[in-house]
């Protein structure tokens, strides 16, 4: 095995956004670029824990030392995540998809003379409230919250709601989706605590020391 702060644990980590076909060529998605959740992986990794990387479709290369399982869809991702389990740690980082079309269809949708074609959601299972509720809940359970305002106020709200033990918040109001920096707040039962503005790569391996600090 590996040596390190986290040697022995067995971590699960879910990054990046999920497609939901709308079609055989198209999809919903969004602009997660997976970076924050491969960061955490790495830096875990190198911490000497046992990675499971779930990853939507992104184009990042996978970080030395660690299982990636790739999905596409929130439903799929699920999967991945109940097949992985049992974990020490989750760590849920993924952008997913709150909705899919109800029913993608299987040939491609044409332009017809003027009616507009009209998508049917359907919701996605929501995995972290799921994994909260799960009896093979992770003893450390952290979730992420993308807010574009009232990013604390939103992500104790979140906190209660999910049942996770923290929530890393951040304001992607800017440009954090796919940027190379963010600026997170740690949202516990304790309290807050707010980081500065800090390189992805810096907020993970903060992320993994703190979570380290209370995994013993
Ligand atoms: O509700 P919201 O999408 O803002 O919650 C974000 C957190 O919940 C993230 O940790 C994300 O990975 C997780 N999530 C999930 N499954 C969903 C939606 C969000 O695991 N369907």
């Amino acid at each position: 095995g590996k040596a390190g702060p986290l040697a022995g644990k067995r971590i699960l980590i879910t990054a990046g956004p999920t497609h939901e076909p709308i079609d055989p060529v198209r999809y919903i998605a969004n602009r997660s670029s997976g970076r924050q959740g491969f960061a955490i992986a790495e830096a875990a990794a190198a911490m000497g824990a046992d990675v499971q990387l779930i990853s939507g479709p992104v184009h990042l290369p996978t970080p030395p030392g660690m299982t990636r399982i790739d999905v596409e869809t929130a439903r799929e991702m699920a999967a991945a995540v109940d097949a992985t389990l049992p974990a020490d740690i989750a760590i849920l980082v993924a952008a997913v998809a709150d909705w899919r079309t109800a029913d993608a269809a299987e040939q491609k949708i044409k332009k017809t003379g003027g009616a507009l074609p009209v998508l049917q959601l359907a919701e996605n299972p929501d995995i972290l409230a799921g994994l909260a509720r799960d009896a093979r809940r992770p003893a450390l359970l952290v979730g992420f919250a993308a807010e574009t305002e009232n990013v604390i106020e939103h992500a104790q709200a979140k906190l209660a709601r999910k049942g996770c033990d923290w929530i890393v918040a951040n304001d992607v109001s800017g440009d954090v989706m796919g940027g190379s920096e963010n600026a997170v707040h740690i949202v516990t039962a304790d309290g807050v605590e707010s980081w500065s503005n800090l390189p992805k790569d810096q907020v993970a391996r903060k992320l993994m020391e703190k979570i380290a600090d209370v995994i013993r």
